[in-house]
């Protein structure tokens, strides 16, 4: 399964990547505002620290608005990843674009129907929105498991992204059911590594080992 940072916070990322766990990053216009920095900066910097692919999101509304946004933000690095919203308009440029070669990633999918007609459209990612729908009282997983139902009955190469994911238990239900990738903000990639017989353990190992009056160096 790879991950994807869901975050514009350079620090984060930069530190999370120099441990191994980076595949890419997933930015949306929400993100970017947070960070209070100018987008296509932003953008440029993450994709200096990053190998993989950096989602940026267009803001148009249009085909052809959204198309000129795509092109425009592929000049920023070879790893841009040009994120466009689930509406007939978004998949239209998602397919020019995918014709011309860009990396694409469809936001904000919230059905199995919408992840169909994006794999249809030549995205390389869909994004499912699994918190989201748990807001609502719907279930996010079911919606992962049909999106792999559907591209594994027809051989789709749209890799599932499972996006608005909110908790590690997220995180192990899309590895378990093989959601491709996963994108989470850092705080949840760093809970995943903890665990409280972890801690308890290595604290116990500590304290016999200094015991024996022992060093490694
Ligand atoms: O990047 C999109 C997505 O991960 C947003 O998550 O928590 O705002 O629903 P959230």
């Amino acid at each position: 399964m790879k991950f994807f940072v869901d975050s514009a916070d350079l620090d984060q990322i930069a530190e999370l990547n120099d441990i191994g766990l980076v595949d890419g990053v997933t930015t949306n216009p929400s993100i970017i505002a947070k960070s209070g920095r100018d987008f296509k900066e932003v953008i440029a910097e993450i994709c200096k620290i990053v190998d993989g692919p950096v989602s940026a999101e267009v803001t148009a509304t249009e085909a052809d608005k959204m198309l000129a946004e795509g092109r425009e933000l592929r000049k920023i690095a070879e790893n841009v990843c040009i994120k466009l919203p689930l509406t007939m308009d978004g998949l239209k440029a998602c397919s020019n674009l995918s014709k011309e070669g860009a990396s694409t990633n469809v936001t904000l999918c919230f059905s199995a129907n919408q992840a169909l007609l994006a794999a249809k459209c030549g995205a390389s990612f869909i994004s499912p929105f699994i918190g989201r729908l748990d807001d609502i009282s719907l279930d996010g997983l079911e919606l992962i498991e049909d999106i792999r139902t559907i591209y594994d009955n027809y051989g789709f190469e749209t890799e599932i992204l499972a996006a608005s994911i909110r908790s590690v238990n997220h995180v192990k239900d899309c590895a378990l059911i093989g959601a491709d990738v996963m994108t989470a903000p850092p705080k949840v990639i760093r809970q995943l590594a903890t665990h409280p017989l972890t801690d308890k353990g290595l604290a116990a190992f500590l304290k016999d080992w200094e015991g024996t009056g022992q060093s490694i160096i």
